[in-house]
C-alpha cells in the first residue's frame, strides 16, 4: 500500500520534470545558442590532455556542448529526458550522436564503461536522493582511472533564496523549476565518496562549481 503510494508520487514528480523541460523546449528552443558552454571548453581540453576518447553526456539538452568533443576524436553518448530537445539535437549535429530518451534516475542505459562523464546544469535539479543516485551511478558507469565532471550552481547565483524554500539550500523557481545551490560542505558530502580531487569556480550564466572526481579501484 504504502510502496504503490510512493512509487506513483515518484512516477509523477518524473513526469512532472519531463513536462518542464519538454515545454521549455517546445517554447523556448535553443535557448542557449549552438556554442559550447565556457566550462566545456575548459573540459574538453582536460579530457584530450588525459586521452579520453569515449564520454557520456547526461541531460545534453539539444548538444550544444556535444560537437566541440566530437571534433576533437571523442565519442559522445547522451541521456535526454525532453524528446524535443533530442530531436533538436538530431536537426544540428546529426545522427551520429547517439542519445537514449529518458529521466537519468533510470541510469544505467547500457552497459558500456565511459572514461569520462560531463554532467553539465542538471544534479543541481534534481532532490537528495535522486542526486545521490544519479552520482553514484555515474561512478559506476566509469572506468578504472576514468574522470567525471560535473557542473553544479553556488550559493553566489543571485537567485540563491528566491523561490519557495523546499529543503536546506533548496528552492523552487522559475515556474516550477527546483534549484539545489551548493557549497563546499555540501559538494565534500556528496562527491566524497566517488573519488573527489578537484573543486574550482568557472561563471558562466551563473557561477558555477566544476567538480572533478577520479575513479581509482
Ligand atoms: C539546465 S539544462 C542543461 C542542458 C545542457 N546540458 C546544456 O548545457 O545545453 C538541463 C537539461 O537536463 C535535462 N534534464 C532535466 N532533468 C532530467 C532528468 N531527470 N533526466 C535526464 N535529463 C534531464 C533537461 O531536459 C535539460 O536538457
Amino acid at each position: 500500500m504504502f510502496a504503490k503510494y510512493y512509487v506513483t508520487k515518484f512516477v509523477s514528480k518524473i513526469k512532472a520534470m519531463a513536462e518542464f523541460w519538454e515545454e521549455s523546449f517546445k517554447d523556448k528552443k535553443e535557448m542557449w545558442g549552438l556554442e559550447p558552454a565556457k566550462a566545456t571548453v575548459l573540459i574538453k581540453d582536460f579530457f584530450v590532455e588525459h586521452k579520453i576518447k569515449n564520454i557520456l553526456i547526461p541531460g545534453i539538452g539539444y548538444g550544444r556542448n556535444a560537437q566541440i568533443f566530437i571534433d576533437s576524436g571523442i565519442n559522445v553518448t547522451g541521456i535526454e529526458i525532453s524528446k524535443t530537445a533530442i530531436d533538436l539535437a538530431k536537426k544540428h549535429f546529426g545522427n551520429g550522436l547517439k542519445i537514449y530518451h529518458g529521466s537519468v534516475t533510470k541510469m544505467p542505459f547500457d552497459n558500456i564503461l565511459y572514461d569520462g562523464i560531463f554532467c553539465y546544469g542538471l544534479v543541481y535539479l534534481l532532490n537528495r536522493d535522486e542526486r545521490k543516485k544519479l552520482i553514484q551511478d555515474c561512478f559506476d558507469q566509469l572506468s578504472e582511472n576514468g574522470f567525471m565532471v560535473f557542473t553544479a550552481i553556488t550559493k553566489d547565483a543571485q537567485t540563491y533564496g528566491q523561490g519557495t524554500l523546499i529543503s536546506k539550500d533548496r528552492f523552487e523557481m522559475f515556474g516550477g523549476v527546483k534549484i539545489f545551490f551548493y557549497d563546499r560542505e555540501t559538494i565534500q558530502e556528496e562527491f566524497g565518496n566517488t573519488g573527489l580531487f578537484e573543486v574550482t569556480l568557472v561563471t558562466e550564466n551563473y557561477p558555477f562549481h566544476l567538480i572533478k572526481c577520479k575513479k581509482i579501484l
